[in-house]
Order: C-alpha cells, then sequence, then structure tokens
C-alpha cells in the first residue's frame, strides 16, 4: 500500500502535528508500507511570502521528520518543489475541477470570512493538494481531522478524471484518520493551530515547554476543591502523553480535589519533555550537520519524481496531450 502526507513550513511544528499527522507517519512505516512524506512548500506560499521564514521553515518541517524517526533508507522525504510535474497534473485537474466546488471549499471560505483579500493560489489550494496525493498513485492519506474536505476533493476530482477520459487511470485515495487524536486542542482549548498562538512547539527547550504548559487555560477551582477532568484543557493534553494507568489515577485526584491545576500542568510538561527528548536531541544533530538534510531530499526528489513521471506520462497520454521532448 502507498503511503502519502505533506506538512506545510508554516512555522514550528506542534503537538497538534505530532498527534495528528507525524505518529501515524512514523506508524505506517513500521507496518511496512511504501510511505512518500513531503514539506509543501507551495502550498505554504499561498500565505508565507518571506523568502528566509520559507526556507527556515522548510529545513525545520524535513529536520524534525527525520528526526521523529522517518528513515529516508525506507520512506521517501522530499520537498513538494523539487517535483514540477505536481504544478502540471494540478494544472489538468483544474480542468476538470468545477469552480463551485472550490467556492465551497472552507479553507478558502473562512479567509474570506475572516475579510482577508484571498489570493488564486489559496482557491486553488485543494486542487494543488489533489495533485500532490495523485501523481504517487497514493492509496492512503494520513492526516488531522481539517484535512478532511481536502482528501475529499481530491477522490471527487481523480473520480471526475478517470469519467472522463475514460477508465482506471488515477487511484481514488482514501484519508487515515485517527479519531482520538483528530483535533488536539491548545492552550486556550480550540484547535490547536500555529495560526492561533496557542501551540506548544515539539522542538524547544525543557524550560520553554513549562512556561507553555504553565500558560494553559483553566477556571478558577481553588486547589482543594474536586474538579471534571473532561472539562480541562490541561487534562485533555495529559490524556495524551500519560499511559492508561496514570491517566486514571490523575482523573481520580481531579475529581477528589485536593490537585491543582499548577500539579496537573508540572507533571504534562514533564511528559512532554520525556517523550521528546530524543527526537530533540537528534534533531540538534541534524541542525549542526546541514549536509545530511540537503542529501536526504535530494535523493527523496529523486525518487519522488520517478514515481510522478509515470503517473504523468498516463494522464497526458490519456488526454491526448502530446509531447515532443
Ligand atoms: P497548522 O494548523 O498548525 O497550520 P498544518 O496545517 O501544517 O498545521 O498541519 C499538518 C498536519 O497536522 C495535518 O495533517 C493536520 O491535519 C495535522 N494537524 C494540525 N493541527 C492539528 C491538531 N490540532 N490536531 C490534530 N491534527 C492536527
Ligand atoms: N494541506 C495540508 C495541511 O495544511 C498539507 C498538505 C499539502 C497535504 N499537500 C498534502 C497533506 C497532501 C496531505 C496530502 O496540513
Amino acid at each position: 500500500m502507498r503511503i502519502l502526507s505533506g506538512v506545510q513550513p508554516s512555522g514550528r511544528l506542534h503537538v497538534g502535528n505530532y498527534f495528528g499527522a507525524i505518529r501515524q507517519f512514523l506508524e505506517l512505516q513500521e507496518k511496512g508500507h511504501e510511505c512518500f512524506y513531503f514539506i509543501a512548500n507551495y502550498h505554504a506560499l499561498t500565505s508565507l511570502q518571506d523568502k528566509k521564514a520559507m526556507e527556515e521553515s522548510s529545513l525545520h518541517v524535513a529536520m524534525a521528520l527525520v528526526a521523529f524517526g522517518i528513515d529516508p533508507a525506507r520512506s521517501v522525504i522530499f520537498l513538494q518543489s523539487d517535483v514540477p510535474q505536481v504544478a502540471e497534473l494540478c494544472w489538468v485537474l483544474n480542468c476538470v475541477c468545477p469552480v463551485s466546488q472550490m467556492e465551497k471549499a472552507t479553507g478558502y471560505k473562512d479567509k474570506v470570512a475572516k475579510g482577508i483579500a484571498p489570493n488564486m493560489g489559496l482557491f486553488d489550494y485543494p486542487v494543488l493538494q489533489a495533485a500532490d496525493i495523485i501523481i504517487y498513485d497514493s492509496n492512503l492519506v494520513p492526516v488531522g481531522q481539517d484535512q478532511k474536505q481536502h482528501i475529499e476533493i481530491t477522490r471527487d476530482l481523480a473520480g471526475k478524471f478517470n469519467r472522463t477520459f475514460g477508465g482506471e487511470i488515477l487511484v481514488v485515495p482514501e484519508a487515515f484518520i485517527v479519531p482520538e487524536v483528530a483535533v488536539v486542542p491548545g492552550i486556550d482549548g480550540q484547535k490547536m493551530s500555529k495560526s492561533y498562538d496557542n501551540a506548544i512547539e515539539l522542538f524547544a527547550a525543557a524550560k520553554q515547554t513549562q512556561k507553555r504548559c504553565a500558560q494553559i487555560v483553566t477556571d478558577s477551582t481553588p486547589l482543594e476543591s474536586p474538579k471534571d477532568p473532561d472539562k480541562c484543557n490541561v487534562f485533555a493534553l495529559l490524556k495524551l502523553f500519560a499511559a492508561e494507568e496514570e491517566t486514571r489515577q490523575i482523573a481520580d485526584k481531579y475529581r477528589s480535589g485536593g490537585y491543582g491545576y499548577g500539579h496537573a500542568k508540572g507533571r504534562l510538561a514533564e511528559l512532554i519533555n520525556e517523550r521528546f527528548a530524543a527526537a530533540r536531541l537528534r534533531y540538534e544533530q541534524l541542525e549542526k550537520n546541514p549536509d545530511e538534510i540537503g542529501r536526504i531530499l535530494r535523493e527523496g526528489g529523486e525518487k519522488a519524481r520517478q514515481a510522478a513521471e509515470k503517473t504523468m506520462t498516463r494522464v497526458r497520454d490519456a488526454c491526448g496531450i502530446l509531447r515532443n521532448m
């Protein structure tokens, strides 16, 4: 089975990205599937228009994937921009995509509702994402809940192309979403996101993580009073990190009183720092050796281009697009 997913280099990765995406990336690799994971820099360009930030974030995401154990010997790690065929397929899919379907896409609608003047790239974002997925004949796409609509659009476009050009030319993919971690809350209880300033970063110093956990929003129930764990932002995060037994014990402590939010925040920071310690160390090593990540991305790009060209050859042929090169 072929697995594919992408992460935008639009800022520093956070706990939501780990549980919603990266953890599944790893699991699927460990199961022996053929995995393609890439840095979606052309998607980020729809909103991040700063050379230095784009370059830095792209390397950050690439190093983070490797630091977590995505293994370039088994999985293909690459930059979206190293596969120009994706932009070519995006154009072809644009030509079978109804404008009305894009007008209904939530990412675009949300920006318009916020008063942001959307660019054409943002309007076309879902079609570029469909091209990303379809070009590698992907079967399964591990993502968080917020990406569900994009995968639906991808399925529609692959189906529409197949019906228009007669035959099973493109693979119709499926989303892989793990319900318990589909929407990880941020420190304010809303969905954790780079753009809401509510994220807990994966690659931060242990002290910084502690500080961030101390900022999690709670109500003002006094320390000695009983508390409802299921209404607490700290507990919502704690249960992602603690083992089952400890989660139960902490829930009991909440309910019986005498256990403050400060205690829970301290324990959460400890668990986060423990969970990510090895990846953070590996990340620091990669940072010291920029040639290594450059080599990984170059080799990944080469493999990705080969796979992409095979699909594009089928697509051009199916549409009667002649080429003399
Ligand atoms: P952000 O919303 O912070 O910009 P991205 O859009 O770059 O994050 O997301 C990269 C991957 O992480 C996607 O698969 C996305 O669904 C997943 N993801 C992002 N935030 C969360 C979250 N809070 N909970 C679960 N998954 C998430
Ligand atoms: N839109 C995705 C996000 O914001 C990133 C992305 C781009 C992606 N292309 C993809 C995810 C293809 C999965 C498959 O997170």
